[in-house]
């Protein structure tokens, strides 16, 4: 295993992720050491006028590292056509030049790692060459380590497996070791909105950003609620020895108090993954811990070689960019509608975004169809079936299903549906053969439909 100039912040900040690991340390955050979060300001709230000059003062940078391996994808995520032949990158580069024409300059970073760069490059090159120019940031890379000993893992058959990336919350020494952070600096720029590249309601905003300016804070979460679906992810809370805003994960907290953290009255609010971070700010916490930003340690429990399940077992360690608001004391947060959180996580919300129950903005945001009357359609497809993207696009090769004027869609086995297909209200439908059955395009309101005699 070669390591091939990695950054010293890259490497302190895998230092410190490794001796939690060898030190055994749990990480764990007892709820006598906590309190909920103090009720945060709703977005209808700020009082900051909207100004279109912060922009030249800003970076908007995208999360662009994953590949979406949870559905069965092996490029960069971005690119999975999500609306039309649009994918989630045409949607974030359209945002981009739709906002420059409007109100001027504002930069645009995408964070890739070792595996989305080339296909992520080669795209804005063909379709956005006005973009290319300072847009990638690449992430570092850490060695996958053994599960016993904690050496370094190794795969001869492909040495590329010996790697990884260390999660998101590498944004920091990426940020200081790409030499990225002095270059923003000296070029003016202030404030960073970062998300994920795979959420599209985070679109630049700038009331956020004008509260956020206005507030004078170093670090802004943006939260939203949590609702008894959300109960058993993470959620922000309060250290009692000093009130810094904290995030508690559900690796962090033991079983005793899992009552509690699954309180969603008392611990109100979870973290959305975009962020606001002023970076002079950034720069000297960075200095104050030493060249890089403590994060806790993540273990994921992984094989070298992802599509070999017998190779060898090993642990990947990852930070999470949103931990870091414990390192920055006068740190806050702020409550946005549930619209700024729309991750596509599962071939539910994909489905759901390639309907028509989806539109996209003339300032290329996607928003729910006006018919649907304020609520989306609640899709539950087989998790087996319909886990990966090719079963999804298997399944709906002929188009996507209307979902306009449906509630509620669930199906279980495997159905084939068409654009002909028109769903309202709710409709369950049911195949328990092992061969798929091929709905028939026309309508289907109110009903529950057993498909399993039907033919193929
Ligand atoms: P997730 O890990 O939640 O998303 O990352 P994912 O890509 O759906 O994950 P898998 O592959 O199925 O597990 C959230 C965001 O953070 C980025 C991803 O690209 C996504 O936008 N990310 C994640 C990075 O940029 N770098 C990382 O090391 C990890």
């Amino acid at each position: 295993m070669v390591a091939e100039g990695i950054a010293p912040s890259a490497i302190s900040a895998f230092e410190s992720t490794f001796s939690s690991l060898q030190s055994g340390a749990t990480g764990m955050i007892p709820e006598s050491t906590i309190s909920p979060a103090p009720d945060l300001l709703k977005y209808e709230d700020i009082t900051a006028t909207p100004n279109a000059d912060l922009l030249s003062q800003t970076v908007v940078l995208k999360l662009n590292g994953g590949l979406g391996t949870g559905m069965g994808l092996d490029k960069a995520k971005s690119l999975l056509k999500v609306k039309g032949n649009d994918t989630f990158l045409d949607l974030a580069a359209k945002q981009v030049i739709s906002m420059r024409k409007n109100y001027g300059n504002v930069k645009f970073m995408l964070m890739n790692s070792f595996s989305t760069s080339d296909d992520t490059m080669s795209f804005l090159k063909s379709n956005y060459p006005s973009l290319v120019e300072g847009v990638e940031m690449l992430q570092n890379k850490v060695p996958k380590l053994d599960r016993e000993t904690f050496l370094p893992a190794t795969c001869p058959t492909n040495p590329d497996n010996e790697w990884c990336p260390p999660g998101h919350g590498d944004l920091y020494a990426a940020l200081v070791g790409s030499g990225k952070l002095d270059a923003l600096l000296a070029d003016g720029i202030k404030y960073m909105s970062v998300s994920n590249s795979d959420n599209l309601g985070a679109t630049m905003d700038l009331s956020l950003l004008a509260h956020f300016a206005a507030s004078n804070a170093p670090f802004m979460m943006e939260c939203c609620e949590r609702t008894e679906n959300d109960k058993k992810g993470g959620h922000l809370a309060q250290r009692n020895s000093d009130s810094q805003l904290i995030l508690r994960e559900s690796a962090m907290c033991a079983d005793e108090d899992k009552d509690e953290f699954q309180n969603i009255s008392k611990y109100k609010y979870f973290n959305t993954n975009n962020l606001w971070v002023r970076l002079d700010i950034l720069k000297e916490v960075i200095t104050k811990f030493g060249g890089f930003i403590p994060l806790p340690m993540i273990m994921n429990k992984k094989t070298v070689d992802p599509k070999d399940d017998e190779s060898q077992k090993v642990i990947q360690l990852e930070t999470a960019m949103g931990a870091a608001i414990e390192c920055f004391s006068g740190a806050t947060a702020i409550v946005v509608p549930r619209t700024r959180f729309a991750p596509v996580k599962k071939c539910d919300d994909l489905i759901l975004l390639r309907s028509d129950a989806y539109l996209i903005s003339d300032d290329f945001r996607p928003m729910l169809n006006p018919l649907c009357g304020g609520k989306a359609p609640i899709v539950s497809l087989d998790s087996k079936k319909y886990k990966l993207v090719g079963q999804l696009e298997k399944c709906t090769r002929n188009g996507v299903p209307s979902l306009v004027n449906c509630q509620r869609l669930t199906v279980q086995g495997e159905v084939w549906m068409s654009r002909k297909c028109i769903f309202e209200g709710e409709v369950s439908l049911v195949n328990t053969a092992d061969e798929p059955k091929l709905l028939p395009g026309r309508k289907f309101a109110n009903t529950k439909l057993d498909l399993t005699a039907a033919p193929g």
